[in-house]
């Protein structure tokens, strides 16, 4: 899987202001913010399932938001086809808004509950005049056998299908518009585990047959390995590896990958108790730490480690991960 660089998210920064009580503003101190993103960069190839995971916290939700244009970033850009997206005006902006689509997880909330479905997804498909109004109700068809419902659940109300059929409803809006992107921010989080596995796979299938380009982000790492070409890995607001998935999940070359992949249960039937990721408190995305942000719960952090942060750096084909210890994880001298 190594198609074109369709996305580049080149040093993204974010932040969220805190209300600052007026003794913090006479102080002269920086305002306080939360820093959500700090300096995230990854590329999305065309074609390809990038899975982003990290603890909760982390930013990917936020970096999703950014994608879609949902929030502005505040430092750095997102480059869509060598267009930096903060500056697309007019027509251009609106092709972005379509090409490019969020999934959200809520099926509940995202979906109007007085409108049939046939409605909701013919609101999509006149939003950006996908089809002449003759072509609708055929088209309405195609979308529900796309995902796999019967041509009569376009008579029916949201409330009238279960929580895995409203997620199919859901990617049916988001391709309506024929995107040529899917953002799924924990698309199936809200879903019974045998649900989830379905929905997921119906996405697979999606993704093969358009040529989807899908960010599918996640808290669970099996869910991930099993759709992903590639995974980013964040913590505190920056991606700390990145690379094609089985060499990152058999071989991670970052310290707090390891201790990620360690933590999971899903990933070892057998243990069911949920182990936080790494020793110590995560710490808080206000003051966030100095050098390496993960050096607090580093085992094997060392002088440096306090002052300098790493950048990404190769570690094999197509594999980057941000940490002083080049040989980290790598398999000749694993220990
Ligand atoms: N609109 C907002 N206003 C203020 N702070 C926010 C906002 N959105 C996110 N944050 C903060 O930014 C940080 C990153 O949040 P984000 O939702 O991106 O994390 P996440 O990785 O998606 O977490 P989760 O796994 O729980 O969904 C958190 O500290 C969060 O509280
Ligand atoms: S740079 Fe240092 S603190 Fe950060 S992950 Fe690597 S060894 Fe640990
Ligand atoms: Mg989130």
């Amino acid at each position: 899987m190594t198609g074109e660089v369709l996305i580049t998210a080149e040093n993204v920064g974010k932040r969220f202001p805190l209300r600052q009580g007026v003794l913090h503003r006479l102080s002269g101190q920086p305002a306080p913010a939360v820093h959500a993103l700090n300096g995230v960069s990854l590329e999305i190839r065309r074609g390809e399932t990038l899975g982003i995971v990290g603890e909760s916290g982390c930013g990917k939700s936020t970096l999703a938001r950014c994608l879609v244009r949902l929030h502005d970033c505040d430092a750095g850009r997102i480059v869509f086809e060598g267009q930096d997206i903060a500056l697309l005006q007019g027509k251009v902006r609106r092709a972005f808004n379509r090409r490019v689509q969020m999934i959200f997880q809520d099926p509940y909330s995202s979906l109007n509950p007085r409108m049939k479905v046939r409605g909701i997804l013919g609101e999509a498909l006149g939003v950006h005049k996908m089809r002449p109004a003759a072509g609708i109700p055929g088209r309405i068809e195609e979308l529900l056998a796309l995902v796999r419902l019967n041509p009569d659940a376009a008579d029916r109300y949201p409330h009238e299908f279960s929580g895995g059929q409203r997620q199919r409803i859901g990617i049916a809006r988001a391709l309506a518009v024929e995107p040529e992107v899917l953002v799924a921010d924990e698309l199936v989080s809200a879903l019974d585990v045998s649900v989830q596995a379905q929905v997921v796979n119906l996405l697979l299938d999606l993704q093969e047959r358009l040529h989807l380009t899908v960010v599918f982000v996640a808290h669970d790492l099996r869910l991930v390995r099993h759709i992903s070409h590639r995974v980013a890995v964040m913590y505190l607001g920056k991606v700390v590896e990145i690379g094609p998935t089985e060499a990152l999940f058999s071989a991670p070359r970052h310290p707090y990958t390891r201790a990620l992949l360690d933590a999971a249960p899903e990933l070892d039937p057998a243990r069911r108790s949920r182990k936080v990721a790494a020793r110590g408190e995560l710490p808080s995305p206000i003051n966030l730490p100095q050098g390496c942000l993960f050096h607090t719960r580093c085992p094997h952090a060392f002088d440096r480690c306090r002052t300098e942060r790493p950048e990404l750096s190769p570690r094999g084909t197509g594999h980057l991960a941000a940490c002083h210890l080049a040989d980290f994880g790598k398999p000749e001298t694993r220990t």
